[in-house]
This record gives C-alpha cells, sequence and structure tokens, in this order.
C-alpha cells in the first residue's frame, strides 16, 4: 500500500516507517524536516507543518494515499486530526491514529479497559486525544471510513526521546541513587516500541480493525520501584533507592527526578485481551528482555558516556539529609 505517516523522524514514528518498509509499503513520511537525516533510505519526504492547515493541504493535494497513520503529537488537536483527513481525500483506505491510555478516567477501578469512559483526568493531552479520537470516529460513522485508534502507554525502547529507561540507565550506571516519590508503588505498564510498531502494521488493512480502539501496550505491571529494580538488574549494578516527598520537587530547581513522566500518583494499568482476542497480537517482547535489549542499544550509542546534569537530584538530597 502507499502509506503516509505523520513524523518519521524520532520515535514511535520512526519504527512505523521501519515496520512498514520490512513489510513492502510504500512510505512517504510527512514533517516539519527538522532531521532530515533521519529519513530511513527508500522513503520519501513531504515537508509540512502539521498546524498549518492550508500549506498541509497544498503539499498533500493529489497525492493519492491508500493509508495514512496519524503518529506526531504537536501538540495536535482534533482540528489538526480533521485538517489531515480532508487534506487526503476521498481516497483513503485505512486511518490509523496513535492517541494514548490517558484517554481514560484514571479514577476508575483497574484495569483500564478499551470501554472504559474516556475523561479529562489527564487534561489538556486527554482533550486533545478524545478530540483527535472522535474526528476519526465521526468520520467512520457518517462516511465509513476505516480507521483504528491506538492507546498505547510508556512506549520504551531505542531512541526513546523520552527520558524515562534512559534515566535510570544513567544513575545506576554511574553508581547514583535513585530518588524514589514515596513509597514508589504505583504500578505502571510498558511497552515496546518495536511491538507497538509491529501490531500498527498488522492492523493496517485489517477489517476487524476498522472503527476500533486498542490498547496496545506489554502484559507486565510493574511497580514504579519494580521498574527501576528491574533495570538495576538489567545494568548488573546494585542500587540504592532513597524515598522523597514530592512535596518537596517546588523546593529544588525543576528538572527530572525519576525519569520524564514517570512521578505521577495513580496507578496506570491496562487490559491487553481485546488485542489479542481481536486480531491475534501479543508482544515479543518481556520487559525484561526489551530493557536489555535498550540497555545494549543505549551503549552502542555511547549514551553511557554522556553528560548527565544531577543538580535537581543533588539538591533534592541536600533537603532530605537536612
Ligand atoms: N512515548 C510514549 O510513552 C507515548 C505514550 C502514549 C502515546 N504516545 C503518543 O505516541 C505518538 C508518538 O510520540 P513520539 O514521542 O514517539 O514522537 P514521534 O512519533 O517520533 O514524533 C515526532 C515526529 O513528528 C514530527 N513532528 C513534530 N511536530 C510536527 C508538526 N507540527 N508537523 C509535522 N510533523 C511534526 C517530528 O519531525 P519534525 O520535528 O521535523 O517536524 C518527528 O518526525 C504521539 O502521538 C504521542 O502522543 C506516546
Amino acid at each position: 500500500m502507499r502509506v503516509l505517516v505523520v513524523g518519521g523522524t524520532e520515535f514511535v514514528s520512526l519504527h512505523v516507517v521501519r515496520a512498514l518498509q520490512r513489510e513492502g509499503h510504500e512510505v512517504t513520511v510527512l514533517n516539519r524536516g527538522r532531521r532530515p537525516e533521519r529519513v530511513p533510505a527508500g522513503v520519501r519526504a513531504i515537508v509540512a507543518d502539521r498546524t498549518q492547515h492550508t500549506a498541509l493541504a497544498r503539499a498533500l493535494a493529489g497525492q493519492g494515499f491508500d493509508a495514512v497513520y496519524d503518529v506526531a503529537y504537536a501538540p495536535t488537536t482534533g482540528e489538526d486530526v480533521a485538517a489531515l483527513l480532508d487534506a487526503l481525500g476521498p481516497g483513503l483506505r485505512h486511518a490509523v491514529f496513535v492517541s494514548t491510555g490517558r484517554v481514560y478516567d484514571h479514577s476508575l477501578p483497574l484495569p483500564l479497559g478499551e470501554e472504559t469512559p474516556r475523561s479529562l483526568y489527564w487534561g489538556e493531552y486527554a482533550k486533545h486525544k478524545i478530540e483527535g479520537e472522535d474526528a476519526l470516529l465521526e468520520r467512520h460513522r457518517r462516511r465509513g471510513l476505516p480507521i483504528t485508534i491506538v492507546r498505547p502507554t510508556h512506549v520504551y525502547g531505542p531512541l526513546n526521546t523520552r527520558n524515562n529507561e534512559t534515566f535510570f540507565f544513567d544513575r545506576i550506571l554511574r553508581g547514583r541513587p535513585v530518588l524514589v516519590p514515596g513509597a514508589g508503588g504505583w504500578l505502571r505498564q510498558f511497552g515496546h516500541v518495536e511491538d507497538l510498531a509491529d501490531a500498527m502494521t498488522a492492523m493496517l488493512g485489517e477489517p476487524r480493525a476498522a472503527g476500533q480502539a486498542y490498547n496496545v501496550t506489554g502484559e507486565e505491571v510493574i511497580t514504579q520501584v519494580g521498574f527501576v529494580e528491574l533495570v538495576a538488574e538489567v545494568v548488573g549494578r546494585p542500587v540504592t533507592l532513597v524515598s522523597f516527598d514530592p512535596l518537596f520537587l517546588p523546593r529544588v530547581p525543576p528538572g527530572p527526578v525519576f525519569g520524564q513522566n514517570l512521578v505521577y500518583d495513580c496507578h496506570a494499568v491496562y487490559a491487553t485481551a481485546k488485542l489479542r482476542a481481536e486480531l491475534g497480537l501479543r508482544p515479543r517482547y518481556t520487559l525484561g528482555a526489551g530493557l536489555a535489549q535498550t540497555w545494549e542499544w543505549y551503549r552502542k550509542e555511547g549514551l553511557d558516556r554522556r553528560p548527565v546534569d544531577f543538580a535537581t537530584e543533588d539538591a533534592l538530597l541536600a533537603l532530605i539529609r537536612s
């Protein structure tokens, strides 16, 4: 198929491009052209900002794509999603939208399944993603466009732009303590980026996936502390955990203290049965195997030698000890 991927040069979207290429699809990426060297060989690039709707329509006019993967978050509103679909015209045979597990109301009982009510629990990010989902669903209902919504959570793996597993690699490798918010007992669920990209590719043109939303993430659930301990096991070094009260955070210089977005105090646990039951898709990676593969990538890229700023953590440690 002739497939357009919005994004294509950083993390999730680049893995999607690679997975689509492996399956023999003709792939074009659309982005603002900030990292042209990252566009894989054999992939065509269209340079446009998705939030500039007139220019976007001009760039996509007459291109005749069969399918689109709407991945880049710009931050992308419902209007941006609708403008993209309009610009692609009536020939489209499938639209896949990357939403998030954060569309669910996280105050409701676990696990959060595809039928769990959506809410603005996660604020503006949830609002944008819900609007984006609704723009697709509206086209599915009114015009019969086959659409699929993908809801990942805590995506990890090579090329990750989020400071999560690499955050802990940086510290454990250097023998630095890891600061843990409170008891570190909130549950998290991580999904390997290649499993996500493979699942998204397998959905392409799949009639059973039309009009559906799927949670796409790993099948293991782990506490915040459990995640750090697993990273230490992968790195092969001991880790010292130091608990801190998140109320201290406004008193130290801003900066990540526990990964980029792993601090928050609610569980994040999602049902994965629908993807398995309806499409027969399961992740290849266990969390341990995926972290080991990511650790290998991190060292191969020389990230183990990168400079790291510990100012926030040092200030927090001083506060804890005072
Ligand atoms: N990472 C997670 O844990 C996680 C969890 C749940 C959901 N998600 C969702 O997964 C998606 C992918 O996230 P990601 O961080 O991996 O990013 P990504 O897919 O790698 O997206 C970045 C790409 O988007 C392009 N881009 C950015 N702004 C653009 C714009 N205004 N117009 C056109 N292209 C633009 C960038 O290129 P240029 O800079 O050159 O434009 C780059 O190619 C997002 O929708 C995110 O909300 C991620």
